[in-house]
């Protein structure tokens, strides 16, 4: 089968362990990888400065997606409040989309791939895992980075952004009615990496 048509869709909720399994999958198929948290968060924080949300995805730019304090728990919750306007999602769409096209195989990770952006994605993952557990992975993470911040905060953060994201009306947080979804609650990286291989590699026999 030829790559250039075949896309992956990886979708979960917050720290559930997709953008480590997305760069990870990405580099066993030598394909490219978006993830698409990064397109609003890069909105959001610019709604944190100021900017209007729907000016802010329209002038989206390649510098916008590398500022420093993209991973804040600040910009998520306002990413995760921006990704609520239909006309934000609207204006990120062609990206998206025209990244899943390009020639050679492609990665997406967000909330809405295998549902809205790449409905006819070859490969669909869905992963999850407790909230307790994604929080203490992100809290983890935030320490190791120098946040002061204490776990219940994340957890709190967690949720609220899991709630935010679920029960918008438009692309919610689901998986594709044809996902595979891998809880990686117990599963280490190796073995979270693993199964989405397998869940993959069974698409493309
Ligand atoms: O994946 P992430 O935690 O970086 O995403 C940040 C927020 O962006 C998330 O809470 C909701 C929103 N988002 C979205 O609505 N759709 C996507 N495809 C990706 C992210």
């Amino acid at each position: 089968m030829s790559d250039a048509a075949f896309t992956i869709a990886i979708d979960g909720p917050a720290a559930a362990g997709k953008g480590t399994i997305s760069k990870a999958v990405a580099a066993h198929f030598g394909f490219r990888h978006l993830d698409t948290g990064l397109l609003y968060r890069a909105v959001g924080a610019q709604v944190l400065l100021g900017m209007e949300p729907l000016q802010a995805a329209q002038r989206l730019s390649a510098d916008m997606l590398e500022g420093a304090n993209l991973r804040s728990p600040e910009v998520a919750q306002s990413a995760s409040r921006v990704a609520v306007i239909p006309e934000v999602r609207a204006a990120l769409l062609d990206f998206q989309r025209s990244f899943a096209r390009r020639a050679g195989g492609a990665v997406l990770d967000g909330r809405d791939i295998g549902t809205v952006i790449c409905p006819d994605a070859e490969a669909k993952i869905f992963v999850t895992a407790s909230a307790d557990v994604r929080a203490r992975r992100r809290f983890d993470e935030l320490v190791a980075a120098g946040a002061a911040i204490s776990f219940e905060q994340v957890l709190a953060d967690v949720l609220e952004r899991d709630a935010r994201d679920r029960d918008r009306a438009e692309a919610p947080l689901k998986p594709a009615a044809d996902a595979v979804t891998i809880d990686t609650s117990t599963l280490d990286i190796e073995e979270a990496v693993a199964a989405a291989i397998k869940a993959i590699e069974a698409r493309r026999a």
